[in-house]
């Protein structure tokens, strides 16, 4: 095989996002529920008669060399070489992106994981889901999660996943149109950093009493990113008339949970204008693994 095209790079929300202690380095210890959703950037990739890693579409804002597939290509193919003793093909991707950059949608980091994927299939490279993650770690916190590929409660930096079952709904997400950057929220003097712990079960037990998020947990960084980013509370006030609405990660995005696809429709016609907005539907799975097991090449 030589092309893997229309490869999906899902976007997540975190259902709840709590600051529990920070490192020596400065990351901060979170525990965070990480929720796949349908809404994707596609990525198309072509084994390439050269050895170069090249990005063919041009994506604002996001120079080729500091884009997080390209990166995390560049390193994979280096472990690859260290391994096998030379390089492997190089690889052209093209990008068609969806998702807004600084939304907390983790873009970026679905984008690069998605990458990892589809090298290690073309490369027929054989990396352990683990190896990838140890790849994509240092460039994005969030990259071993949409590795892992599943609903996950998050630990550490956001590394030591286990997986939970999420709530079974929709969501509507607003994008109110300002890009947050991310080290500027965790940076902020005034973030609460030493919310209690909760555990993967006092998680499990509210899904299962109340069906649903609302009541549980909350996200730390919210505080900050309404102070700094007026747009932000405007989303989160709007969207709060309907339910328990809140952000994604570092923001922008907010997003509210609704039992049903026509309660989501309804809010999504109300929401004004001047938003971009739209609808998602929970994932169990990563699509690229059941796209990759049909073709009977992963690892
Ligand atoms: O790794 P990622 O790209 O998600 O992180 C961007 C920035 O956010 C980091 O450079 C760091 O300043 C901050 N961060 C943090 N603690 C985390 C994740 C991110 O302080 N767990």
């Amino acid at each position: 095989m030589t092309s893997l095209h229309n490869c999906p790079a899902p976007a997540k929300l975190n259902l709840f996002l709590h600051v529990v202690g920070r490192r020596s380095d400065g990351y901060h210890l979170l525990q965070s529920v990480f929720q796949l959703i349908d809404r994707a950037d596609r990525l198309h990739f072509d084994l390439r008669e050269d050895e170069r890693i090249v990005r063919t579409t041009d994506v604002p804002g996001v120079p080729e060399e500091q884009d997080l597939i390209v990166r995390a290509l560049k390193r994979l193919a280096s472990e690859y070489a260290r391994r096998h003793g030379h390089n492997p093909p190089g690889i052209s991707v093209a990008v068609e992106k969806v998702l807004p950059m600084g939304g907390g949608l983790g873009g970026g980091s679905s984008d690069a994981a998605t990458a990892l994927m589809a090298a290690n299939c073309l490369w027929q490279a054989g990396f352990t889901s683990d190896e990838l993650m140890a790849v994509g770690l240092p460039l994005g916190a969030d990259i071993p999660f949409f590795l892992f590929g599943q609903t996950a409660f998050a630990q550490g930096v956001g590394e030591a996943l286990a997986p939970v079952a999420g709530p079974d709904c929709w969501y509507v997400v607003i994008e109110p149109g300002v890009a947050v950057p991310t080290p500027a929220i965790f940076g902020a003097p005034d973030l609460t950093r030493d919310t209690k712990g909760v555990t993967i079960s006092d998680f499990s037990r509210h899904l299962e009493n109340r069906r649903d998020l609302s009541g549980f947990g909350k996200n730390d960084l919210q505080a900050v990113a309404i102070r700094m980013f007026a747009p932000v509370a405007e989303a989160l006030e709007w969207l709060g008339r309907y339910g328990d609405a809140r952000m994604t990660g570092s923001g922008a995005c907010v997003f509210c949970a609704f039992s049903s696809e026509s309660e989501a429709d309804q809010v999504l016609a109300d929401v004004p204008g001047a938003w971009s907005a739209w609808k998602a539907k929970a994932l169990d799975s990563h699509p690229m693994k059941s796209l990759l097991q049909n073709q009977r090449v992963v690892e």
